[in-house]
């Protein structure tokens, strides 16, 4: 029997082609690893009404860790629309899997490094080193929504809040309300996995991201606990900025900046920006970690416009891949296969269209694996 079971979840689209890329690394680290296919991504939403079906969560609950392609999401309607027709009007509503896979197994922790590898044509500056923590579960991606608002929404928030009166006057198909729920325990947690985090690997400096001065309530209560956190944290430094604010901050200084918190939503934006510095989505990796679980992944998606051309930079799924040997405790393992994305990067010898090269998918996963160290241990 092997040492791990990893889920093998390739998705959609180019998700397919950079995970085969990144098989072929892990492959040459000869992990001890049996990789188990689940299904996921459009074809099951359309062929079953189910993006994600059980049989893939059941899977998960059986797994060591998971390694996740990426998935095509469609708007509601548009959802509806592509599904197999005897399936249609049956009151099936599309959710996008990978939401319901952090919420389902409260994957609460998305962590997302981002590096300037030396040499990257496409670095904005070299020397960047960003770490952005992401809420993973709550805020605006609750997915407690209503289009059109039913009307007893619309009464209790008629009289429970003033500035709710305009939008009560509307009939209720001319307005859309999505909940922004963030808890204590949300905001607590993933503040204490950041400065954990900060604590662990000597990083000095922990920026809590949040919208408080606008958003009270919720994005009030997410400051307000990271700011009890923070004490418990005397030797890393802590300072907080408003979302909107630290967008242009970070393309200013980014040196000034070392790990970043925050909500939901805010995290997302601000990750995305923080990969553009460091290569863009060919080189945004991402995990999303809970106590039992945990889920790793590009940042991008299924990018349909390149799917079946093996054009996509498998690097970020490389990356995360390296963040799942790293969660798995194969440290020997995750640095080989840092130091050969490295190399190869340095070397600029293989590059994929978007470090403005023309090697393949294929060619990208080829090269890593032909720079990976020899292991000490042999
Ligand atoms: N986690 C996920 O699975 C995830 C994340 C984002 C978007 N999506 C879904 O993916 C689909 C396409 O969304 P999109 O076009 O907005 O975003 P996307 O990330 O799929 O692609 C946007 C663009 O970024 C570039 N790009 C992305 N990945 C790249 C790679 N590995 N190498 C080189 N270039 C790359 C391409 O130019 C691409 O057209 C949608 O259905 C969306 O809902 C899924």
């Amino acid at each position: 029997m092997s040492k791990y079971r990893i889920a093998w979840l390739p998705g959609d689209g180019i998700g397919i082609e950079v995970m085969d890329a990144t098989r072929i690394v892990l492959d040459g680290l000869e992990l001890d690893a049996d990789y188990v296919h689940g299904d996921i991504g459009w074809d099951f939403w359309c062929g079953e009404g189910d993006a994600f079906p059980q049989r893939t969560i059941q899977l998960l609950k059986e797994v060591d860790a998971a390694l996740f392609g990426a998935i095509t999401s469609k708007p509601v309607k548009a959802a509806e629309a592509e599904l197999a027709a005897k399936l249609k009007g049956q009151g099936l509503t599309y959710r996008s899997p990978i939401v319901r896979m952090r919420q389902q197994f409260d994957l609460y922790v998305c962590l997302r490094p981002c590096k300037a590898y030396p040499g990257n044509p496409l670095n904005y500056k070299e020397g960047i080193d960003l770490v952005v923590f992401r809420e993973n579960t709550e805020d605006l991606y609750a997915g407690v929504e209503f289009h059109p608002v039913p009307p007893e929404l619309a009464a209790t928030l008629g009289a429970l809040s003033k500035p709710f009166a305009p939008f009560g006057r509307l009939a209720g198909d001319e307005y859309a309300v999505s909940c922004k729920i963030n808890t204590k325990k949300g905001s607590e947690r993933i503040v204490r996995a950041a400065f954990e985090f900060a604590k662990k690997h000597g990083r000095k400096k922990v920026t809590i991201v949040h919208k408080a001065n606008v958003v009270r309530a919720s994005d009030g209560l997410f400051l307000e606990e990271a700011r009890n956190v923070a004490k418990d944290f005397p030797d890393i430094q802590t300072d907080d900025a408003n979302v909107d604010a630290i967008g242009m901050w970070l393309l200013k200084n980014p040196f000034n900046y070392d790990v970043l918190v925050a909500p939901n939503l805010y995290g997302d934006v601000i990750s995305d920006l923080c990969a553009q510095m460091v290569g863009g989505l060919g080189f945004g990796c991402s995990g999303n970690i809970g106590e039992k679980l945990a889920v790793f992944e590009p940042t991008h998606g299924s990018a349909p416009k390149h799917a079946g051309k093996q054009k996509a930079n498998p690097i970020a799924t490389i990356l995360a891949a390296k963040m799942m040997l790293d969660w798995l405790g194969e440290k020997e393992k995750a640095e080989r296969l840092a130091t050969a994305v490295a190399a190869v990067i340095a070397e600029g010898r293989v590059r994929t269209y978007d470090m403005g090269g023309g090697s393949t998918t294929q060619d990208m996963g080829r090269a890593v694996a032909a720079k990976l160290p020899v292991s000490a241990r042999k």
